[in-house]
């Protein structure tokens, strides 16, 4: 068996494949790994044949929706999931395919509803159901501590002592564990009464995960996260640095047109010398008006250098193909005490 653990911060990701045919699954895919996925497949020659996405994840945000698209696959979750671009649902016993290795989902619902395990050889892949010395979360959307006993003591706990059980978070990196070390050693499945364990669940007192509305938004309806509209803007337009800019307004260079997108008041107490003002909002409805050379070069700035990024590339969209941002904002101009224009 091919396996591969990739880990993002305290997200665990799996690859596992088949030598022989190299074929491969990957499992729980972070929206920051892409590139590091694609590399491991290419590095190891392995086809990517499924996405899958042991549950839907309210703590982070998840790739299957990005990959299954740009790889054309299936991206497989559990029946229950309401994640409308699932279009490989698995319920309790289903088996996928990977090459000659088999994987066989679990339904166990308790962390989500539509948490499953995978079972592929002589490893078990967790989700969030059964962490290494613990156990996931029931407080967040669809969870459920009485689901969540019957999943581990009526389901995966007594499969194999012997598995290895690999979690979809494993934030002080133990690496992977086995269901008879969990059952010796997990605090939470020292609970065995059915209401102890539920009691504990229930009293966790858990803070809620960062980006818990935009993890939900995105991954249940394979919308982007903010960072990835940035990104994917960021990726088709060129930058231009602070000095570059500064030196080129020095020596008076008036071939471009630095365009500051930011709303009036921002602009009003001070922007770049010669600086022209369209906020952002504003630009598909002014930009014919204002700037009726496509070919004019233009950079565009903003506080931070984000909203920059997205009106720059709005710009390319629309035709003007001279387009760049600054890298960085007036923020950053301010700090690097370049000259500054206020009334
Ligand atoms: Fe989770």
């Amino acid at each position: 068996m091919i396996f591969e653990q990739i880990a993002i911060g305290g997200c665990q990701s799996y690859i596992v494949g088949c030598e022989e045919t190299c074929v491969a699954a990957l499992i729980d895919p972070e929206i920051r790994a892409i590139d590091r996925y694609q590399a491991i497949a290419a590095r190891d020659g392995l086809r990517i044949r499924y996405v899958i996405d042991t549950h839907t994840h309210a703590d982070h945000f998840s790739a299957a929706h990005e990959l299954g698209e740009s790889l054309n696959i299936p991206i497989v979750m559990h029946r229950d999931s309401p994640a409308p671009f699932a279009d490989l649902r698995l319920q309790d016993g289903d088996m996928l395919m990977v090459g000659n290795l088999r994987l066989q989902a679990i339904h166990t619902p308790g962390h989500t509803r539509d948490s499953m395990c995978l079972l592929a050889g002589d490893r078990l892949f967790t989700g969030d159901t059964l962490l290494i010395g613990a156990t996931g979360r029931t407080d967040l959307p669809s969870g459920d501590p009485d689901a969540l006993y019957d999943s581990l003591f009526g389901g995966i706990l007594r499969l194999d002592p012997q598995l290895k059980i690999f979690p979809a978070h494993d934030y002080k990196q133990q690496g992977s564990s086995t269901i008879a070390e969990e059952l010796a050693n997990n605090p939470r499945l020292q609970k065995r009464d059915r209401s102890e364990f539920v009691d504990m669940m229930e009293h966790l007192n858990l803070s809620m995960p960062t980006h818990l509305t935009e993890a939900l938004r995105t991954n249940m309806t394979g919308g982007k996260s903010v960072a990835q509209v940035l990104a994917q803007a960021a990726a088709k337009i060129p930058f231009i640095s602070l000095a570059e800019l500064a030196a080129r307004l020095e020596r008076g260079e008036n071939d471009l047109v630095v365009l500051d997108v930011r709303e009036k008041e921002a602009f009003d107490a001070g922007h770049l010398p010669g600086a022209r003002h369209m906020p952002r909002g504003q630009l598909e409805l002014r930009v014919d008006d204002e700037l009726p050379d496509p070919m004019t070069r233009i950079v565009t700035v903003c506080e931070f250098g984000k909203i920059s990024t997205l009106a720059a590339a709005t710009l390319r969209d629309l035709g003007f193909l001279r387009t760049s941002a600054l890298d960085g904002g007036m923020k950053a101009w301010r700090e690097e005490g370049f000259p500054i224009s206020s009334p």
